[in-house]
């Protein structure tokens, strides 16, 4: 799947001009491609145009119609405060982290996810929670954490 990922950007590269003046075209294309343009094709990108990646983060800021995220992305917050912690949230956090391939504070390679810890949402009488894209999810367990994520993602491949 990543492979896939890069291989389509190595072809889009290779369709495209390479000097730095071709960098606003270029992004163009990422995005119409992926519908955002993913951080982690930057440095690819970045040789490419023969520019530096911090130059490339500053045409991406400077422009609304750029974005690092999906507009689909997903935030996954994980409550790892005192109530939490004792209920099993570091079981859920180590769920989803062996999940998605990532860290807590990380996003995915594809930018559709990003988990994060929290410290107390409040509502630790129903720990340990989570909250996806919002919305609160109550004694979570590693196994409803793993399902919740498999239920986002057929979602995304339906759209
Ligand atoms: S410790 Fe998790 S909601 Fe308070």
């Amino acid at each position: 799947m990543e492979q896939d990922w890069k291989d389509e950007l190595d072809d889009l590269l290779k369709e495209s001009g390479s000097r730095s003046r071709d960098t606003i075209p270029v992004l163009h294309k990422v995005q119409e491609r992926f519908g955002h343009v993913p951080p982690e094709a930057l440095p690819t990108i970045a040789r490419r145009l023969h520019v530096s990646e911090s130059e490339l983060y500053g045409v991406l800021s400077f422009y609304k119609a750029f974005s690092l995220r999906p507009k689909d992305a997903h935030t996954i917050s994980v409550c790892l405060g005192t109530a939490c912690h004792v209920r099993g949230g570091e079981q859920i956090i180590q769920e989803l982290e062996n999940a998605l391939g990532i860290s807590a504070g990380k996003s995915t390679a594809d930018g559709l996810f990003t988990l994060e810890t929290v410290n107390c949402l409040g509502c630790c009488a129903i720990g340990p929670v989570m909250v996806v894209d919002g919305v609160t999810q109550a004694r979570i367990t590693p196994q409803a954490a793993r399902e919740l994520l498999a239920r986002i993602r057929a979602g995304e491949k339906k759209s």
